[in-house]
């Protein structure tokens, strides 16, 4: 499909995994290995469209909360993953990047993450960031003690602290704010996502479960991007 805009940077809340796996009544963890089919099928249609910024979120502060068996799963797809499509990410140039409290990540997934991360650093043609144990109110108040602590041993001048310097003490320092959010399964909130990057963020809403969601669905969503007019507060 052709369009006459894209957006550089698209962050998606890959939500209804669980709902996915309920209606076909399967196990919630069958709903997120069909989730990540999409989440492959997403990739490469952003990079067809040469859309340069992905940002998923893939587990958030609050997702610790699940029954442990879950998290214990997710935690194991998430190591499975990385280490999976290693080779696929170096061949398409795909730099990988995490946000989020990755300190209490297991050990092993965190590991991999790194080295992912590491093999991938200098590639830049899609950077996929995959937001773990992520929260937003999580990530404003990291910046804010940093900043603290970084005036305190006289390392920056509070009359130089500007929006863009905030912005580099967030986890998602040097990256271009979000242009589009995706949220799926009808769900119709942030959910504690990118509360700072989004400020101008064109939001598109879909009742299709994540594990659904496929290069028509983000069709449809760049779609009807496309006729948004950005002001940006301005008339
Ligand atoms: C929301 O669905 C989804 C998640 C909490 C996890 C998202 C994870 C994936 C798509 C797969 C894992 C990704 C990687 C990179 C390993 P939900 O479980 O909240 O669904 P529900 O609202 O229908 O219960």
């Amino acid at each position: 499909m052709n369009f006459k805009n894209v957006p550089g940077h698209i962050a998606v809340i890959m939500d209804g995994n669980g709902r996915w796996a309920k209606k076909r009544n399967l196990h919630r963890i069958q709903g997120h290995i069909e989730g990540i089919k999409s989440l492959k099928s997403i990739i490469k249609a952003v990079m067809a469209y040469n859309i340069k910024y992905l940002t998923v979120y893939a587990f958030s502060s609050e997702n610790w909360q699940r029954p442990q068996d879950e998290v214990d799963s997710l935690m194991d797809l998430l190591y499975e993953y990385i280490n999976s499509e290693l080779p696929y990410l170096v061949k398409n140039k795909i730099r990988l990047n995490f946000i989020g409290n990755i300190s209490k990540i297991p050990e092993h997934s965190r590991k991999s993450l790194q080295n992912a991360a590491d093999k991938t650093g200098k590639f830049g043609r899609l950077n996929l960031t995959l937001a773990l144990s992520y929260g937003a109110r999580e990530e404003i108040l990291n910046a804010a003690s940093q900043i603290a602590k970084d005036f305190k041993n006289n390392k920056i001048n509070i009359e130089d602290l500007d929006e863009d310097m905030f912005s580099s003490y967030l986890y998602t320092s040097g990256m271009p704010e979000p242009d589009l959010l995706i949220r799926t399964s009808g769900e119709e909130r942030l959910s504690n996502f990118m509360l700072y990057q989004a400020a101008y963020t064109e939001v598109y809403f879909t009742k299709t479960l994540w594990p659904d969601f496929r290069k028509k669905n983000l069709d449809a969503a760049l779609k009807n991007y496309e006729k948004r007019i950005r002001r940006f507060g301005k008339t």
